[in-house]
């Protein structure tokens, strides 16, 4: 009987395309998937430490798997990915049914650690190995073969003051733009549709290159634009860091007609004086100017963005900067988080976290108040029109319609239909409209 796994994933989209790789390690390795946890005999945890929050939600299911460990001793349970670089044997101490801890810089010692680990002996793999294969390199088996993760680097070399992600994933290193290209059109030929680059700052791609002189990312994105011609129809990257953004980026996005014209990118704060203190290198006016350079060059561009609230020293007028600007932007959509300091950061051991929890609650719902009635007004003006959609499944809510997304990732959904499979690109007319999703009809 081959042994069968399960992985749990956390965390951004760089956590997922690891998940995806892991995943075809072991199957390489002979283990087959499974989606019950009592069937498996390998339970995985892929995991991030970008926020307490993330952590405290693996730590507590891992406390449920102790019984269970206790009655099947055979049960291997490891912790991969972020936060077993961060904690390493803190791990064993909150959780001593925990087998092994492989950060994500040693993910392909995985298959090898489960193969030959004794039963009882608790192991951590930790450091960034110089050598890994990026997990694109090791990923045959992909969630949906329409749609791919590529990743363009790993790590991060900026040092933001409140991110972990530098700590748990080492210093930017950029893949060579030739074995991208090999992936992306071997991905391409198995029928992918929509490929998406990651790097944790994708814009500083190739500053770890010889000289600094390039290729840089909009180098990537014109050379991928001929894939075109063998079926590829949209190129997305995320994330984009506004310090990194360059205009021939943009260029580049504009010339290139598979590249989407959606940037997700994190401004964090409107106020000059937080983003100095969160190290960010650009100021709110800064941010304006490359929003308007990407609208004045992209038609129809749109944009995402992150923000902080509640980070070391925020006063309401800072907080009052951030809603400004999120009310003068007119993004597509906003993702907020209450600051939550991270052991070993700049933030964390210099600045005492003295934005109270109930202020932080109350500027992440005001500050998503302020988005919502933006996204709703945004979302109106579409009713009427019609968008490309590529098809991505069953609607979760309701499984007689079909949801998928415009090439600036707004979620749209419709009517099933015998004739419409995931993957496919279809055109939608829009009739109504909410905050989040567009709905409406083939057209
Ligand atoms: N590399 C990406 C993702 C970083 S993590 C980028 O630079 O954009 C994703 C988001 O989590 C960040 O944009 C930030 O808004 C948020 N984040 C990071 N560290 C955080 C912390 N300590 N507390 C709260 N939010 C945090
Ligand atoms: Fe973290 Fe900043 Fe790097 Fe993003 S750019 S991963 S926020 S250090
Ligand atoms: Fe989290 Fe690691 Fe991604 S900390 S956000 S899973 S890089």
């Amino acid at each position: 009987m081959p042994r069968r796994f399960l992985i749990r994933t956390f965390g951004c989209q760089m956590n997922r395309h690891d998940a995806e790789a892991l995943a075809g390690l072991l199957e390489r390795a002979g283990l087959v998937p499974t989606e019950s946890e009592s069937e498996a005999d390998v339970i995985l945890f892929e995991t991030c430490s970008v926020r307490t929050h993330a952590e405290e939600r693996v730590y507590s299911l891992l406390g449920r798997l102790k019984p269970v460990k206790r009655r099947r001793p055979s049960l291997l349970i490891g912790v991969i990915g972020c936060m077993a670089e961060k904690d390493r044997e803190e791990i064993f101490r909150r959780a001593p049914h925990v087998d092994f801890a492989v950060g994500p810089g040693r993910l392909d010692e995985v298959p090898a650690l489960i193969a030959g680990l004794a039963p009882g002996a608790c192991s951590v793999l930790s450091g960034q190995k110089p050598s890994l294969e990026l997990p694109s390199a090791l990923a045959d088996r992909r969630e949906h073969p329409w749609s791919a993760y590529i990743a363009i680097s790993r790590g991060c070399s900026n040092r933001c003051a409140y991110c972990v992600v530098p700590a748990v994933r080492g210093e930017l290193v950029s893949r060579a733009p030739g074995e991208i290209l090999a992936e992306a059109r071997e991905l391409v030929a198995a029928g992918a549709a929509e490929l998406t680059l990651l790097g944790q700052d994708a814009d500083a791609y190739g500053r770890d290159f010889c000289g600094g002189t390039g290729p840089h990312l909009a180098d990537l994105v014109r050379s991928m634009g001929r894939l075109e011609a063998e079926g590829l129809r949209r190129l997305v990257f995320v994330t984009s860091h506004p310090r990194d953004i360059s205009e021939d980026l943009l260029r580049a996005m504009a010339e290139t007609p598979v590249a989407c014209p959606y940037l997700h990118m994190p401004a964090q704060s409107g106020s000059d004086r937080i983003l100095a203190a969160m190290r960010r290198g650009y100021t709110a006016e800064r941010y304006r100017q490359i929003v308007a350079a990407a609208r004045r060059i992209i038609p129809g561009a749109e944009i995402a963005s992150d923000f902080i609230v509640g980070f070391p020293g925020e006063t309401e007028e800072d907080f009052a900067a951030t809603e400004t600007l999120v009310r003068d932007m007119e993004f597509q959509q906003i993702y907020v988080f209450k600051y939550s300091p991270r052991p070993g950061t700049f933030a964390a051991d210099q600045l005492a976290d003295d934005v109270p929890t109930e202020v932080k609650k109350a500027r992440n719902n005001r500050l998503l108040a302020v988005q919502r009635t933006i996204s709703l007004r945004l979302n109106r003006a579409m009713v009427g029109k019609t968008v490309a959609v590529l098809v991505e499944g069953a609607s979760q809510r309701d499984d007689r319609r079909l949801t998928g997304r415009t090439r600036t990732g707004r979620i749209v959904v419709f009517a099933r239909d015998a004739r419409t499979r995931s993957g496919q690109l279809v055109n939608v007319r829009v009739d109504s409209a909410t905050a989040l999703t567009l709905a409406g009809e083939r057209a």
